[in-house]
């Protein structure tokens, strides 16, 4: 239910510190990436060896290493994180947050992070009831932070009140939800084009050529955009499928019509992800009648259509422009190539070599290309490659110095 998602956990001193190895855990088991960053008191509740263990990461503590003075940097864990949950988080902690008290990493760190926090109050009832407690609670909650409830009963005091962390499988729910409301509004204000299916170039009345592409891995990017709250013109060629919920469907047939449309959407929006398998090649004369057929052999004429990738890449200025290539060897050299030659922001590549991936298939295998570098995905659903290319698009926004 987190798959790909990067969460930082921020532990801190309080006895609650166990619960926090268990959260990550069930963190790490619904498929996030973790990084764990402890306050110094932290460490003497739970050590720092168990969360490295479970998290699979170093864990972070100072500014800096004092061995090598290798500086941790506040500003990239904020910028890694999709979520930054603070569980356990003390009276103390929570009083710092609320008053912008930067003395320690956690703290520089929610202060420079960009994205939802959550923080899962751990003390003492009457530490919690106090009143300087609850407004500093009110305060984070203004500040847009979610708070996680926390439940009545035993308290290592001896005392029975509320102040109890929340449980970690009810913070995990509260992270999947947290970061489905954000998935909501993430890209609201952006506008997209989104081209999908196979162009149609008529022979005649009758006949034409076109390929096999269904339109699934379009729609299903158009569907993940416009459900992040994003305007959404997807330019298709004819399919079958239904449009997505909330998106402006422009239909068209032939290349020429794609250019047309996709070009004219491409004025007013903010990015553009070039799906669609069109042809290359188009017949030079479309016969105003169906051709009869004679004994002898016929050639059809073609001649090359318009690059729509490349006409948007040569306007696009800081738009962001996403292309697919289909790929059956030497595919990663060839796909960097395309990616500049189209000045794309990157490319995704589909092998035809790979089981269960391209046309027809309801499974993808993939391979992300930008100017950093690459990244192969495992096969997964076309819902699933669409949610991870539409959080690359995200991440595109949310973190423009990692362009
Ligand atoms: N594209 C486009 N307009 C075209 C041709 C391609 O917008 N007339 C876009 C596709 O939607 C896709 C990318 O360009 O995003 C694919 O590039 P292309 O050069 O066509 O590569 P392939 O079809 O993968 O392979 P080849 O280079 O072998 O043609």
């Amino acid at each position: 239910m987190l798959k790909g998602k990067h969460i930082l956990l921020g532990v801190t001193g309080s006895i609650a510190a166990y619960k926090a190895a268990v959260l990550c855990r069930l963190l790490r088991n619904a498929g996030a990436e973790v990084q764990v960053v402890m306050t110094a008191t932290a460490k003497q509740f739970i050590t720092p060896l168990t969360m490295a263990t479970l998290s699979k990461n170093p864990i972070i503590v100072e500014f800096f290493n004092p061995e090598n003075g290798e500086w941790n940097s506040h500003i990239s864990l904020g910028e890694w994180a999709d979520c930054y949950v603070i569980a356990p988080a003390t009276a103390n902690t929570i009083a710092k947050m609320a008053t912008g008290v930067a003395d320690n990493l956690l703290l520089t760190t929610y202060l420079s992070a960009r994205c939802k926090t959550i923080v899962a109050p751990a003390m003492d009832c009457d530490m919690f009831a106090h009143i300087t407690t609850q407004t500093n609670l009110t305060t984070l909650r203004n500040h847009g932070v979610v708070i996680a409830d926390s439940p009545a009963g035993e308290l290592a005091s001896g005392l029975t009140g509320k102040g109890r962390m929340a449980e970690p499988e009810q913070i995990l729910d509260l992270i999947a939800k947290t970061l489905n409301s954000e998935k909501k509004k993430s890209l609201q204000g952006k506008h997209f084009v989104v081209t999908a299916g196979a162009t149609i170039e008529a022979i005649d009345p009758v006949r034409y050529i076109t390929n096999h592409s269904t339109g699934k891995m379009g729609y299903a990017i158009a569907k993940s955009l416009a459900e992040r709250g994003a305007e959404v013109t997807l330019v298709t060629g004819r399919t079958a499928l239904a449009t997505p919920a909330g998106v402006k469907r422009v239909d068209v047939l032939s290349a020429a019509d794609m250019y047309r449309a996709a070009t004219e959407a491409f004025a007013t929006a903010d990015g553009a992800i070039m799906c669609a398998a069109v042809a290359d090649y188009t017949p030079a004369k479309v016969a105003e009648h169906k051709i009869k057929k004679s004994d002898d052999d016929m050639a059809i004429e073609l001649v090359r259509t318009k690059d729509i990738a490349a006409a948007l890449g040569a306007v696009k200025g800081d738009r962001l422009l996403v292309g697919f290539a289909l790929e059956s060897d030497e595919g990663v050299k060839s796909a960097q190539s395309k990616l500049k030659r189209k000045n794309l922001d990157f490319i995704v590549l589909n092998s035809l070599t790979d089981k269960g991936a391209g046309f027809g298939v309801d499974t993808n295998k993939v391979t992300f290309i930008d100017n950093n570098g690459s990244q192969s995905l495992p096969l997964m659903s076309k819902s699933d490659v669409a949610e991870s290319i539409v959080h690359k698009i995200e991440q595109h926004y949310a973190h423009p110095t990692q362009r």
